[in-house]
């Protein structure tokens, strides 16, 4: 089988596991609550590529997770993202009105609805890491928790986008671009591959070689959305583009020019399959997610 032939099949099954999982999680009440959790099922069901949860089964084919520990971890993870991006296309930040190829949150419902939305999303991610359905052992849920709130916050994505908005109004050069974007968009993936060995109780000094590969593919995934915000194509991407220039921000397209920029994103997906040499074929799934994070155009 093809590397994308691969990533597809996988990211299918993914992707249908965490609609119906979304499905469950955000049954809408029969009360005045009911709004909110309309606007969650528009933000959340249908229409991602489902990376994260797909880097989290594939990082825990490495260590013989169960399927059910790595979808609840993938589903903990994918509700930050969910929640990131509602609150990134409010007004008050990027102000966008598609996301996912449907109007945004405060367009289809109001921007109440999608803060609340948001918040609420982040919190059902911390409350299904700490179930005992995730995993047996609570010291391994508490560290799950423990890094997705570091991911997640200050350190990781929400510093990150204060970054990011701040990147307006200066002239942020390479390292400070790139420790932009691997706290905005960077930290999460890196999650998504700790968690798989956190789960399998995997001591920090062997987790070296899967943060590496998080780290780059981390980079190259962001050299992608903005290679994408420049030459993409809006339909395909389910969003609208040519946002970064309009607002004035560097990233590595405006800093490097296109062509730099890919040639070092490619780089990149070679340097992080490098990081899994002591891994056989069980690592191939993260393989491919690193060729495909780079062909995407969405
Ligand atoms: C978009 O993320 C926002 C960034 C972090 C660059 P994705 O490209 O993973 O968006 P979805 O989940 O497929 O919609
Ligand atoms: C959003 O980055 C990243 C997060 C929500 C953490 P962007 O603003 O570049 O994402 P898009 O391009 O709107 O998807
Ligand atoms: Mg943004
Ligand atoms: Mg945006
Ligand atoms: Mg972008």
């Amino acid at each position: 089988m093809t590397a994308s032939a691969l990533v597809a099949e996988r990211a299918a099954m993914v992707s249908a596991a965490i609609d119906g999982a979304f499905d469950t999680l955000l049954a809408v009440p029969d009360d005045a609550r009911a709004a909110l959790y309309d606007a969650m099922r528009h933000a959340a069901i249908g229409g991602g590529k489902r990376l994260r949860p797909l880097l989290v089964r594939a990082a825990c084919d490495l260590f013989n997770i169960s399927p059910d520990s790595a979808l609840r971890a993938g589903l903990a993870v994918e509700c930050i993202h969910v929640y990131s991006l509602v609150h990134d296309d409010l007004p008050a930040m990027d102000d966008d009105d598609m996301r996912r190829g449907k109007p945004t949150v405060h367009k289809a419902f109001d921007e109440a609805a999608a803060i609340l939305a948001g918040d609420c999303l982040q919190s059902f991610a911390f409350g299904i890491l700490a179930d005992e359905q995730t995993h047996p052992d609570p010291f391994v849920r508490v560290e799950l928790v423990k890094a997705l709130a570091l991911a997640s916050g200050a350190a990781g994505m929400a510093g990150g986008q204060a970054m990011d908005l701040a990147a307006e109004n200066s002239r942020f050069d390479l390292a400070t671009v790139t420790r932009l974007q691997s706290l905005k968009t960077g930290a999460l993936i890196g999650f998504c591959v700790d968690a798989a060995a956190i789960m399998a109780r995997i001591p920090p000094e062997g987790r070296t070689g899967l943060h590496g590969y998080a780290r780059d593919i981390g980079l190259a995934f962001q050299i992608a959305d903005d290679l994408i915000d420049v030459e993409g194509d809006a339909a395909a991407a389910g969003k609208a583009l040519g946002k970064d220039a309009a607002a004035g921000k560097e990233t590595f397209v405006s800093l490097l020019g296109a062509e730099r920029a890919r040639e070092q994103a490619l780089l990149l997906v070679d340097q992080a399959k490098a990081h899994l040499h002591g891994f056989d074929a069980r690592a191939d799934l993260l393989r491919a997610i690193a060729d495909y994070i780079v062909e995407r155009d969405r």
